[in-house]
């Protein structure tokens, strides 16, 4: 049985904490994290946590405690790792698009990096020559994820040095005998078929014979995880078969570490975004819900068209009913429209489920509005990791010039 928490349990964490608030389920990370364990437990794999999903510390050192190592999109993420336990060597850091002082500090962390430019390569190369180890971020030209704005992978993708840039790369590669140890491609999120991947290994696997010193091949994150109801995870175990099989039976590939990047897999159904009905309007077109929060907290509905499953959990047996739930902000935010819920009162708490992946992490002040609280449930026990912002936290950072 799928670990969740109940409707009951949600309600008297949002009396005690207050909305709106972000809750994380540990053992919904841990039995997400063993999925993986298992699927791959027959191949040579190292997960490392895709930490821009989610980067409370709280939850770092808990995927750290899992047997995770972590992958960071910038240098603070890195820090952040270090911070929460991780060794160096557990932490990779695939950039992008970043200057080359990042590269540097990652050096002198000792982290693992991977480059995701000629531009750095080459700076890399003149710098550290076959001194570091690092790895290089391709761009496989392969179009997959669940829309345009999360996929990486394809041909006008800002993201990786593009493989038909090869030449380039091999040249830069031995003129400074640059010892390439990985190599990566992330190809998108949300992708929920498993020959996606088969594809990405096919494009590394011609690349392989022309890098020696190889240690492993990372084929990136983008586990699709369901957000509605009759939406389906992505067929893990049917993965760890395929990715099995095909480093089984590459001469060269066999003896690489793979290493997978999940985000979302991990922690995007632990979480929980509880919200309160601040005011019911009827209209002619929608009955709106307004409660109290906006794409200043939850911005994927409004950013990528998302679907998170809403639930009234005050009142569970009432009529189903109609609604458009939308934000308190001063701009359009709606979370859903015309969307069937329990029938819903002023004061009533509604639900966002599968809020743990991006929800906090993309959220914003925006209208000086406050960030919420998160808490960890664990062991059936609430930790508040974040104490909601206050007025204080608002002004902190602001210089008045002006008397
Ligand atoms: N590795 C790399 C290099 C990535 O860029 C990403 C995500 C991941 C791993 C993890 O992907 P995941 O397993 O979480 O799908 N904010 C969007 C998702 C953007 C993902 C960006 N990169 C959303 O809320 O859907």
């Amino acid at each position: 049985m799928s670990q969740q928490l109940s409707p009951e349990q949600l309600t008297a964490l949002a009396k005690e904490f207050g909305t709106p608030l972000y809750v994380y389920h540990a053992e919904k990370i841990k039995e997400q994290y063993a999925k993986l364990a298992k699927a791959f437990s027959g191949s040579n794999v190292v997960f490392f946590y895709a930490c821009k999903a989610l980067t409370n510390v709280s939850v770092l050192k808990y995927i750290r405690s899992l047997g995770a190592n972590v992958d960071c999109s910038s240098i603070n993420e890195a820090k952040l790792a270090l911070h929460a336990g991780f060794l160096p060597q557990q932490v990779l850091y695939t950039s992008n698009g970043i200057g080359f002082d990042e590269i540097e500090e990652a050096v002198k962390l000792g982290v693992n990096i991977n480059i995701d430019s000629l531009s750095n390569l080459e700076k890399f190369g003149k710098k550290y020559g076959h001194n570091y180890p690092v790895g290089i971020r391709l761009r496989p030209n392969i179009m997959a994820g669940g829309n345009l704005k999360i996929s990486t992978g394809h041909d006008k993708s800002k993201f990786g040095i593009p493989v038909d840039q090869l030449d380039k790369i091999i040249e830069t590669v031995n003129r400074y005998s640059i010892l390439i140890t990985d190599l990566h491609i992330h190809t998108g999120s949300d992708i929920k078929d498993a020959d996606v991947f088969v594809k990405g290994i096919e494009v590394l696997f011609d690349l392989i014979p022309h890098f020696k010193e190889l240690r492993s091949v990372d084929l990136g994150g983008g586990f699709k995880v369901p957000y509605k109801k009759d939406d389906e995870e992505i067929d893990i175990d049917l993965l760890g078969k395929k990715v099995k099989e095909a480093f089984d039976s590459h001469p060269q590939a066999r003896n690489l570490q793979i290493w997978f990047e999940p985000g979302k897999f991990l922690v995007s159904e632990c979480g929980y975004f509880i919200t309160q009905v601040n005011v019911m309007k009827e209209t002619s077109a929608t009955t709106f819900v307004s409660v109290n929060s906006g794409f200043n907290h939850l911005i994927r509905p409004m950013f990528y068209d998302s679907y998170h499953r809403i639930e009234n959990i005050s009142n569970p047996q009432g009529e189903s009913k109609r609604y458009s739930v939308v934000g308190n902000i001063c701009e359009t935010d709606t979370f859903a429209w015309d969307r069937k819920l329990h029938e819903v009162r002023e004061g009533d708490h509604l639900v966002f489920y599968n809020a743990g992946a991006y929800g906090f992490e993309m959220s914003s002040n925006f209208n000086s509005r406050l960030k919420p609280a998160e808490v960890m449930m664990k062991d059936g026990k609430p930790h508040l990791i974040r104490r909601r912002d206050n007025w204080d936290d608002l002004l902190k950072n602001q210089v008045e010039v002006i008397s």
